[in-house]
């Protein structure tokens, strides 16, 4: 178990609502009126749904992020704030939120996305918030690839953060253009990189210029850049490989997943609330991937989201559906 730090976090990033419709059917176009079994809006972005999983840890943590004047966010904001996450929210006159449309059926999904506001974070914003935040002691990045704009000017304000002992971790997740670009200009102000396994080898690729021979061949690649690299595994749980080249790896906890959203996001809180507290490298992975199964046995990002209690006192071999209840 790891000790307890109040260390506080902000997230950067993106607060999209998730529409999620359930049915079992294939949506018709030609005006025909189609019934579905549930409709929920629930918190959508990776940078919301990891900053209601560190409040959930009982990490003291900040979310900032753009959103746009049309109230789409309200009610997911109105629940991060109740979760104890203090929000720093820029709302753009006369712009639509970022919204995700998941049309989800018993054996797929739909995703659609409208990136509304999330490209418009900048950095003088981000910078803003860190020096109004005088006890902030970690920023974590989320979604970098949505955000091409902020992503050229992160270098410079994480090298600032740095420079006031401010720890900094990225999760890029996927680039939707497959371009992986200003990752290499920003490796050498990340602690802590957080790719899933196919994030990783692109980075790795985009980073060396080499394809890469698996997962901890793409970590150690990108670990030789500065950062501790943690690759997630899905099912398999998780690697990770530290500066100096050493290699650690927690195994995955069998379940029945539900919804797999929110599973990296849900990792990466917990893991960072862990290596924020000084837990072993190991330790951080275990309650990560124990974090990440607990997730996707809920729907959507944050119902399924543990909290430091549940962590400790679980079983992996007994995690089913309600093992982890909301305490
Ligand atoms: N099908 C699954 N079964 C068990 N655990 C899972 C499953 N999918 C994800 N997880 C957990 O969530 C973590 C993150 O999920 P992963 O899919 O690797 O990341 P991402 O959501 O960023 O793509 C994994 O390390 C694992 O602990
Ligand atoms: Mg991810």
């Amino acid at each position: 178990m790891s000790t307890p730090s109040f260390a506080h976090v902000l997230v950067v990033g993106d607060a999209n609502p998730d529409l999620v419709l359930r049915g079992d059917l294939v949506p018709r176009f030609g005006q025909a009126e189609q019934l579905l079994d549930d409709a929920a809006l629930l918190i959508g972005g990776s940078a919301a749904i990891t900053a209601h999983g560190f409040a959930r840890l009982g990490r003291p943590v900040s979310l900032v992020a753009a959103v746009g004047s049309d109230g789409l966010a309200r009610p997911m904001l109105a629940e991060l704030a109740a979760a104890g996450v203090r929000l720093r929210v820029f709302e753009r006159a006369g712009r639509a939120t970022g919204l995700t449309v998941v049309l989800s059926r018993p054996t797929d999904r739909a995703i659609l996305t409208h990136l509304g506001t999330i490209p418009t974070l900048t950095g003088a914003e981000v910078r803003q918030v860190i020096a109004e935040t005088p006890e902030l002691r970690h920023v974590h990045v989320a979604s970098l690839f949505l955000q091409p704009s902020l992503t050229r000017e992160l270098p410079a304000a994480l090298a600032d953060a740095r420079a006031r002992s401010i720890s900094v971790s990225l999760d890029t997740n996927d680039d939707p253009e497959r371009r992986w670009q200003g990752v290499a200009e920003l490796l050498p102000h990340v602690d802590v990189l957080l790719p899933n396994e196919s994030e990783a080898m692109a980075l790795a690729y985009a980073v060396t210029g080499n394809p890469v021979d698996g997962p901890v061949a793409a970590a150690r690649a990108l670990a030789a850049h500065g950062p501790l690299v943690t690759v997630k595994r899905g099912p398999e749980g998780a690697l990770a490989v530290t500066p100096g080249g050493e290699v650690r790896a927690a195994s995955g906890v069998p379940c029945e997943p539900v919804d797999t959203t929110g599973a990296g996001d849900t990792f990466d809180a917990a893991f960072l609330d862990s290596w924020l507290a000084g837990a072993p490298l190991e330790e951080c992975l275990r309650r990560g991937v124990l974090a990440g199964a607990a997730a996707v046995l809920a729907v959507g990002g944050t119902a399924g989201q543990p909290s430091s209690h549940a962590l400790n006192t679980v079983e992996p071999n007994t995690l089913e559906p309600n093992t982890l209840e909301r305490s």
